[in-house]
């Protein structure tokens, strides 16, 4: 990773996580349990990828990052809800994220689900009282919160997420795994990006050209995750490798192979990057990212 883009991400971050902390309600009364398990995966560590990318998204059309650090913040609660359920023995089974047991191993599933719940129901009420008609109108904050619900949703998110789990063991597939990938994750990460740019008064050429940039790395932050499943190393990741295999998941590299898989992942950065075209050194860093997404470790 250039420097630059570790300075970036670590200053993004750090604003990030403040405003997280401020954001969360600390575990107290009789419902304390869930809101310490919600505390717990959302401050288990993470990268932080999809708020950076939203603040990346305002920062590009001279927009600030206070303008959509609610937002932001409201996106990573969605992101952290995904993971819990993700993680559930109904669906990945998996005992290890961000480097410590999954909310289930520590709270039971019970606790675990309804922690997902909270922080995905918590994510719109942020939005919904957050001040960032400061800048953008009231419009542009109904208009995201359309965006982040459809992209979280059955059009988005969570239809990627069943056919990823009703295609466990079915023959390999492009078109299958194509739209896995872009609902399961895609959708989200460029949702995070297209919501920065709205909040921050992007032109619509501006908005549509940011929305293409997202679709495109998103599509590669998951082959790169399909990759690391396979030559990860488990302890930077802080999460378990080979289970794609292990459970038949339909992933790039089954479907393609790996070097196809990295051929098809350069591919969609470069017209990710493409995409910008249009932009001034401001986007750098969302093309600084786009690198970024192919040659993570974690
Ligand atoms: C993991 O997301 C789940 C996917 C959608 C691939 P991240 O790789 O962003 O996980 P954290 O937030 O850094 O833990
Ligand atoms: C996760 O996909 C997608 C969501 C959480 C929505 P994966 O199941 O492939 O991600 P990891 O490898 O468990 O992080
Ligand atoms: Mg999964
Ligand atoms: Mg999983």
């Amino acid at each position: 990773m250039s420097k630059r883009i570790e300075t970036y991400l670590e200053e993004r971050k750090i604003l990030v996580d403040k405003a997280l902390k401020e954001f969360m309600p600390e575990p107290s009364g009789l419902a304390g349990d869930v809101i310490r398990a919600m505390n717990y995966t959302l401050f288990a560590g993470g990268k932080r990828i999809r708020p950076v990318l939203c603040i990346a998204g305002s920062e590009a059309v001279g927009g600030s990052a206070d303008d959509v650090v609610p937002v932001a913040c409201a996106i990573e609660l969605i992101h952290a809800y995904s993971l819990i359920h993700d993680d559930l023995p109904v669906m990945d089974n998996d005992d290890f994220r961000r480097g410590k047991p999954t909310s289930h191993k520590v709270f039971g599933e019970a606790v675990a689900l309804l922690a997902g719940d909270g922080l995905l129901t918590l994510a719109f009420n942020l939005m919904a009282r957050c001040g960032v008609e400061k800048k953008g109108e009231k419009s542009a904050l109904l208009r995201v919160i359309d965006l982040i619900s459809s992209a979280a949703g059955y059009e988005g998110m969570i239809g990627g997420q069943v056919v990823d789990i009703s295609y466990e063991g079915k023959d390999p597939d492009p078109t299958v795994v194509n739209y896995i990938h872009t609902h399961k994750t895609g959708a989200l990460i460029a949702a995070s990006v297209t919501a920065g740019t709205i909040l921050a008064g992007g032109s619509e050429e501006e908005v549509q050209s940011i929305n293409r940039y997202g679709q495109q790395i998103g599509l590669a932050f998951q082959i790169a995750d399909d990759i690391l499943n396979i030559e990860g190393d488990r302890n930077l990741m802080g999460k378990g490798t080979g289970s794609d295999k292990e459970r038949g998941k339909i992933t790039y590299p089954s479907v393609f192979g790996i070097k196809e898989s990295r051929n098809i992942q350069r591919k969609s950065i470069d017209r990710a990057i493409e995409s910008l075209n249009r932009f001034n050194e401001r986007a750098q860093p969302l093309r600084d990212l786009a690198r970024y997404i192919i040659n993570r470790k974690l």
